[in-house]
This record gives C-alpha cells, structure tokens and sequence, in this order.
C-alpha cells in the first residue's frame, strides 16, 4: 500500500487512501492484466456476448469518443480523470492528434501508464499527472473535453467531483463519462455484499447524475443506457476467471483468485437482476 504523506489535495485523504490501496496491489494489475487485457479498466461496449473483455473494453473509448468528436483534433486538450492505465487517453491521442492530461491517484498506474505511453511514441501529447480528482489543480475553463470513464464510483462527494470538471471546461466543451450506478430503485444493501470487494463507497443513480449536470448549468445532457453490456461484462469477466482459474494461480496469488472466484458470480446475480445500470453520460458547457 501507498500513502502519500505529501498528498496536498485536502480531498477525503482516508478514501483516496483506500482506493490507493485496493489498486495498488500487485494481485490486482495482475488481474487487469491477465483478464482484461491490461490497458483499459472499465465496463466493455460488447459486439456479441462471447467477445474478447479487452476488444470491447476498448470499444467503449471508442464509442463513447464520439460524443465529443466535433471538438477533439490537434488543437484540443482533453482532462482524463482517473486515467488508469491509459487506455484512453492513448486511444484518444491517437484517434485524435489531441493532447491528453492524465490524472489518476495511483503512482502504480501512473508508472505503467508512462511506460506504456513511451512505447507507443505518444508521451509528446500526454502528461500524467498523479493527483485526486477532487481538488484539481487546473486554472477554470482550460480543458476542451473532461473525460472519465468508470471512476466516480470510488469517489464519495460526486457533486463536488463534477463542479471541479465543470469548472475546468471551456465554454462550449464537452464532459463525457460513465460509471457503474444503482437502478432507481434498488436499496444500497441489495448490492453492498458485491461492491465490498472494491473500494465504492456510494452509487449513484442515472437521475442523480443528470439532475446533477442539468443544476451545474449544463445544456444537452444525455445518457446513453448501456446497462446490457454491464451484464454481458460481469458474465464473461466471471465465465473467463471460472475457466481459467488454474491458471491464473501462477500469475495472481491463490487466495485473491478465490476472492475473485467467490465475488464475481455475485455481480453476475446483482446485473442479470437488474439493480445495477450502466452507461454514457455526455453534456456540454453552454458556450460564452
Ligand atoms: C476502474 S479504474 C478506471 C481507469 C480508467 N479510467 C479506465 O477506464 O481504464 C478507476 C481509476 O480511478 C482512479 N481513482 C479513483 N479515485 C480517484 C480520485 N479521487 N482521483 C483520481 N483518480 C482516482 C484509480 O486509481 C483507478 O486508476
């Protein structure tokens, strides 16, 4: 684990260090990487059920891309919020010709997601940047787009969350995200028992979140229902680790594939009932 005495966010320290902690682990990158393909970690856009986590992982950058596609070329900044291990903010640079500001908690990640990003020849357009997303530390109105895909989840104050976005977003720009909520009307207890395991302190619901953008002065605001994909997600993330489980013993310890093996048909049961949904949200800053 990492705590980062030296972390001046001020923003609900005890939780960012417990979401350093459940992801800094090397069971857990280890997982990305053996079952998810080791670059982007959020809900996939599926093509057809059987279909490869990490190809419709990416898809979703992809998809949801094309929200803001009109105001993203070489001239445009993008502020990726919980940035991971880059796959989207290498996906968007390349797609794009943008720049890309990265910004996650996570040292770990941000290692990986340098080296990657070296690699691949795109460290001239992407700065990472380690920090919380509850304090950041960006003059107003400088980005184009607020990206973030599957982070708001492990964030206790998502109102405070979305004005910092909002705040930072030129006029006229664009914020594009998705998370893992609750149905309207699903009690927080039916799926505590599945979202232990990770460090989620609240979900939200899609009206939370549009009311939300709506009273921040946003215009245009949509969300994509995606909540199938979710569903399919869960199934082969529990299907993959379930088949491959001998396996995966040699490459993430033992008693962390059993925890996987114990929670993931937990979040098969908790999506195919229908208390959790999932999706694109996209709104746009009113132009000056
Ligand atoms: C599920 S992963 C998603 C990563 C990436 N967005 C992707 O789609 O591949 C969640 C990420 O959010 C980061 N994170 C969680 N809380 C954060 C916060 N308050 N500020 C910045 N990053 C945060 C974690 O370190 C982790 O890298």
């Amino acid at each position: 684990m990492i705590d980062n005495p030296e972390d001046t966010t001020g923003a609900t320290p005890h939780h960012d260090t417990a979401i350093r902690s459940y992801y800094e682990t090397g069971d857990v990158d280890a997982f990305y990487d053996a079952v998810w393909g080791g670059e982007d970690i959020h809900v996939g856009v599926y093509a057809h059920a059987h279909e490869a986590i990490a190809d419709a992982s990416h898809r979703t950058v992809e998809h949801a891309a094309n929200n803001a596609a009109d105001l993203l070329g070489p001239h445009a900044t993008v502020l990726d919020l919980g940035s991971g291990y880059g796959g989207s903010a290498r996906a968007l640079a390349e797609r794009f010709g943008c720049r890309v500001v990265a910004l996650d908690l996570s040292e770990e990640h941000n290692r990986r997601h340098r080296a990657a990003n070296a690699r691949r020849g795109l460290d001239g357009l992407i700065e990472v940047v380690t920090g919380s997303l509850n304090e950041l530390p960006y003059e107003a109105e400088r980005f184009d787009v607020v990206w973030s895909l599957e982070v708001l989840s492990h964030v206790p104050d998502k109102e405070s969350a979305l004005a910092e976005a909002v705040r930072v977003l030129k006029p006229g720009g664009a914020v594009v995200f998705s998370d893992i909520m609750m149905a309207e009307a699903t009690p927080a207890e039916a799926v505590r028992p599945a979202i232990s395991r990770l460090s989620m302190p609240t979900l939200a619901t899609p009206s939370f979140y549009l009311d939300l953008l709506s009273g921040l002065g946003l215009k245009d605001v949509d969300f994509e229902d995606r909540t199938a994909d979710i569903t399919t997600h869960y199934a082969r993330l529990d299907e993959e680790v379930h088949r491959r489980a001998a396996e995966l013993r040699d490459v993430i310890s033992p008693a962390y594939v059993d925890e996987l093996l114990t929670n993931l048909p937990l979040w098969t049961d908790i999506t195919r009932r229908g208390l959790l949904r999932w999706g694109i949200f996209h709104a746009r800053r009113p132009a000056a």
